[in-house]
């Protein structure tokens, strides 16, 4: 969400005249933009801060701005704290931007971190940063309603909001048109998206359904899902566009029911694998990821190890997984005691990475002789005669260079597979 609101910034700015630069030391502004989901990531944040004072000191012109979720959870109080920075822009005010910037032009300090009930940069063009001219990403969703107990994000980014539907559509037209042949719809919970009302209603599975129907050569992808969203309904959607990518990213958090209630996640264990169950006789092939807490307020030893039985019945095929970081404002922050001690909480952690990695390379061994279509993204980090890309399921895959380019289709057979790649050749 943070690299596609950069997006939407660096447009805002391009608008008004400003050029965006990939050289930190040439730059007049630079514009930090913050992530607050783990204290870890705030962390991150100041020490950053402290090297941009070091090159403040060598350029006191330099304007510094903090944008994003800490922006927004901190407001006035970083500014006291960090006197370096000029502006400060919650997640809702970029549009502000060229003011706030301006204010700061003449000698004054910024802040802006109104939450906005219905702001979507509907209209805005995002400049594409960084992009390998194949894949892109479209915001159709803003905000978090779900106040599960342990996240910021309800704070952070304000009111579940859904973009206009015919503005998605026409930006993954014209990102195919462009050449793009692969768009990831992002939101913090895409199944909630809802757009118009009666018979004119566009929920996720339509819009998916109508970005999938743009043309067979363009692959769509979509992030994050909430369990208790998934309807029977995505799921056809999915089982019957081809070019509607076989990968689910679906986060857990825990396999046990008492921490599952107390985490706010309205859903049991059970429910969850059924849910699995159903994505895997239905869309076979699917790949399917997850997002794990450990150690979160009154996590028992027997709590943990529910967790480690639903990862091996669901089999996950990749998984982001975490420590319980405690975030202030939260529900958890304010009612539960953050109880597992530090020790047992990195020790469950390592327990649940160790059988994350088995299930991965055991997912991977089931490729070996198989062949996918690839989409070439480009030349592979490690050697100039090879290409990456991914397969329909998010894995990649590298193999040698042929007459196709970045952007094209290729069929890949996989003769050797590491932890994180697929190794094969054209067929
Ligand atoms: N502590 C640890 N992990 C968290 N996440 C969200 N909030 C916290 C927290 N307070 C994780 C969840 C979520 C992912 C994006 O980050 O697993 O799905
Ligand atoms: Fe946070 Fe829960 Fe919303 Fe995800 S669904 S952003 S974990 S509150």
């Amino acid at each position: 969400m943070n690299f596609s609101d950069s997006e939407i910034v660096a447009s805002i700015l391009t608008d008004e005249g400003f050029e965006s630069s990939d050289d930190l030391l040439s730059a007049d502004i630079v514009l930090l933009n913050t992530c607050s989901i783990r204290e870890h990531a705030e962390d991150r944040v100041r020490k950053r801060l402290h090297y941009f004072r070091s090159l403040k000191k060598k350029n006191p012109g330099l304007t510094i701005g903090l944008l994003g979720c800490m922006a927004e959870r901190t407001k006035n109080a970083l500014m006291e704290e960090e006197q370096l920075l000029d502006l400060i822009a919650g997640p809702d005010s970029y549009r502000h931007l060229p003011g706030l910037l301006a204010q700061v032009g003449s000698g004054q300090r910024a802040v802006d971190t109104i939450l906005s009930a219905d702001e979507t940069y509907a209209d805005i063009n995002p400049v594409r940063l960084d992009s390998n001219g194949v894949s892109a990403f479209i915001s159709i969703m803003r905000g978090c309603e779900n106040f599960c107990s342990y996240c910021v994000v309800p704070y952070a980014r304000g009111q579940e909001r859904s973009r206009d539907a015919g503005s998605i559509i026409r930006e993954a037209k014209d990102l195919f048109l462009q050449g793009f042949r692969e768009v990831t719809l992002l939101g913090q919970n895409v199944n909630s998206y809802l757009w118009g009302k009666g018979q004119n209603e566009i929920s996720f599975s339509k819009l998916l359904e109508q970005v999938a129907k743009l043309d067979p050569l363009l692959r769509v992808r979509f992030a994050t899902s909430h369990p208790k969203d998934l309807s029977p309904e995505l799921i056809q959607v999915i089982a019957s566009y081809p070019n509607i990518c076989k990968a689910i990213h679906l986060p857990v958090q825990s396999g046990s029911n008492a921490v599952l209630d107390k985490m706010n996640r309205k859903y049991t264990r059970e429910e969850y694998l059924e849910k699995i169950r159903a994505i895997r006789s239905l869309i076979p092939g699917c790949a399917i990821s997850t997002d794990i807490i450990t150690g979160f307020c009154n996590e028992t030893e027997a709590d943990h190890q529910q967790t480690i039985e639903l990862m091996k019945e669901a089999a996950f095929d990749f998984a982001f997984m975490f420590k319980y970081s405690e975030r202030p404002q939260t529900i958890a922050a304010e009612q539960y005691n953050d109880n597992v001690p530090a020790e047992v909480k990195e020790r469950r952690l390592r327990e649940i990475i160790d059988l994350q990695h088995e299930l991965s390379s055991a997912s991977n061994h089931k490729d070996l002789g198989e062949t996918f279509e690839v989409l070439i993204e480009g030349e592979s980090k490690r050697s100039n005669k090879q290409y990456f890309g991914r397969n329909s399921q998010n894995k990649v895959l590298v193999f040698p260079k042929t007459v196709q380019k970045p952007g094209e289709y290729i069929k890949v057979k996989v003769n050797r597979v590491t932890s994180a790649t697929l190794i094969g050749e054209e067929v």
